[in-house]
């Protein structure tokens, strides 16, 4: 069976990671476990960009040697931030492994075998910060480039070239044909309008130093540190190796890609480098390029180069790893810009995290404990609660499936509210009071712990930790099994928590806000 294989972009180890490199990477996670609760394979890469000038001369500035400091950063940096973050990725890729530096020389004579590399002289400005060559057109006043406000420098050497213009046509045909292999639509018209203007052929070598990997057949150059990374998505499934080997049949299983989750700042690398290299060796090109916004900071892109990156732990120590999750799929169209605001995040913890979803488990299982001992009641079926709840399982998976987090989260969040309504409504409290009521006041239960059920299930690929809390308190892992199994075709499924379950009293899903200093 084709794996569903998502990659992140591989991050550059000149620092640590901030909450815009988590916002991608939290992104692919939830919805690579949303896809393995629709029981699909899946394989979820992320990893690290070694290479190149912009670590080169940050870990000299440091002095130590970039190796050194690329592996200090991988290990006390960016592998225990996801750790922290609950990401579940299958692999993760560094450039600077053997089996990843060994396939992009392979892939590069390959290309050059085909006559798609040749020797050319380059001049232009370059932004190390981007690892770029620009055009003139594109700087700013004072030749700045428009990312990074820094001054750009002036590249003049014989390079190795890969021969892009002959796949400008082809790419754009591809557009054209295929739409949903680059969204969101902003996206896709920026990539059919810068090849529209035409595209230049690619200086794929530096030769003014040496951290990269070496050019097989000119080895006095190094690979251009982009050529090589965006290799790493089919290095790290075996691209290049016997297709009877290990490495081959990982690779018929997940290529091509079906997600390249990316930032719009690295669209073009993605939209049209990528897949022109793809082409020339005759591979399959990635099914889709989806680049989502910027997380902005004073109306600016958040980055670790202007030093105005908030780390993730400054967020999670204060609201906790599943709020944050939450937070920015939920309050950020996925593919719009959005500022990060402490005012906000503190709003939708509470409204919606604390008051809508985590009080009605507490209240559920304080209510069974109360009026039932403990014991889940006979399975009842409100027609409205079940009606909706699947219209919410259909909206939320037709959304996810089309990286709509926001509108996926909404849904499942209406369907919260409406539990919430049917609770405050049939007033258990009031019924309790009167021995002629018990099976009325059964049945609202039921329904409610069964719609919490289906909600526990619905977030637990954005909440993977609060919603395992629940699942238990529900009497669900004991009598249902993992959460983690539960199928997304399933959830609507009416009845599944059985009478007599054991429900618990949770700690509080999610604890009132210390006031912040
Ligand atoms: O570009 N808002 O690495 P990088 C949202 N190594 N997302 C952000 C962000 C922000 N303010 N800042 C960073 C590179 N990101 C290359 C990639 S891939 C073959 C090579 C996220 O460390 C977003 O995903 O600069 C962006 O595209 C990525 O981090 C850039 O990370
Ligand atoms: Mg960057």
């Amino acid at each position: 069976m084709k794996s569903f294989y998502l990659t992140t972009p591989i991050y550059y180890v000149n620092d640590a990671p901030h909450i815009g490199h988590a916002y991608t990477t939290v992104a692919g996670d939830v919805l690579t476990r949303w896809h393995r609760q629709r029981g699909e394979s899946v394989w979820f890469l992320t990893g690290t960009d070694e290479h190149g000038q912009k670590v080169m001369r940050t870990a000299e500035a440091n002095g130590v040697a970039p190796q050194a400091w690329a592996d200090k950063l991988v290990e006390d940096a960016w592998k225990p931030n996801w750790r922290a973050l609950n990401i579940a990725n299958d692999d993760f890729i560094r450039t600077t492994e053997d089996r990843h530096m060994n396939r992009v020389q392979t892939f590069l004579t390959s290309l050059k075998d085909k006559g798609y590399i040749y020797q050319g002289d380059f001049e232009g400005p370059y932004c190390v910060g981007c690892e770029e060559f620009k055009l003139p057109g594109d700087l700013l006043e004072g030749d700045l480039c428009p990312i990074h406000s820094k001054p750009v420098e002036n590249v003049k050497e014989t390079n190795w070239f890969f021969k892009l213009s002959e796949f400008t046509d082809r790419l754009l045909d591809h557009y054209k044909k295929n739409p949903e292999a680059c969204q969101p639509e902003s996206a896709r018209n920026e990539v059919v309008a810068f090849l529209e203007g035409g595209v230049r052929d690619l200086s794929i070598s530096r030769s003014t130093f040496d951290w990269g990997v070496p050019v097989p057949w000119d080895t006095d150059q190094v690979v251009y540190v982009w050529f090589d990374a965006l290799l790493n998505y089919a290095t790290a499934v075996g691209l290049t190796d016997a297709p009877d080997s290990e490495g081959g049949k990982k690779f018929a299983q997940t290529w091509p890609a079906d997600v390249h989750l990316v930032g719009k700042d690295i669209l073009r690398f993605h939209a049209v480098i990528w897949p022109a290299m793809l082409m020339a060796a005759d591979l399959e090109v990635p099914k889709k390029v989806f680049a989502h916004g910027w997380l902005l900071v004073g109306g600016e892109k958040m980055s670790k180069s202007k030093l105005t990156g908030i780390a993730p732990a400054d967020i999670t120590d204060h609201f906790g790893v599943d709020a944050f999750r939450y937070y920015f799929l939920r309050a950020i169209p996925f593919g719009s810009d959005g500022s990060f605001s402490w005012e906000d995040m503190s709003a939708r913890y509470t409204s919606e995290l604390a008051n809508d979803f985590g009080n009605l488990a507490s209240r559920l299982a304080a209510m069974v404990e109360k009026y039932c001992g403990g014991v889940l009641p006979a399975v009842a079926q409100d027609a409205d609660l079940s009606a909706s709840l699947k219209a919410t399982v259909a909206t939320a998976d037709s959304a996810m499936e089309a990286l709509d987090f926001q509108g996926g989260i909404n849904a499942i969040m209406d369907y919260c509210k409406q539990v919430n309504g049917f609770v405050t409504i049939k007033e258990p409290w009031i019924l309790a009071k009167d021995p002629a009521n018990q099976q009325i006041l059964e049945d609202v239960l039921y329904n409610t712990a069964e719609s919490l059920r289906a909600l526990a299930v619905l977030l637990h690929p954005v909440m993977p930790a609060t919603t395992e809390i629940l699942w238990e308190s529900l009497g669900a892992k004991a009598t249902l099994g993992e959460i983690g199994a539960q199928k997304v075709s399933e959830i609507a499924t009416w009845g599944q928590l059985p009478q007599g379950a054991t429900v618990t009293k949770t700690p509080v899903l999610f604890p009132r806000l210390e006031v912040k200093e």
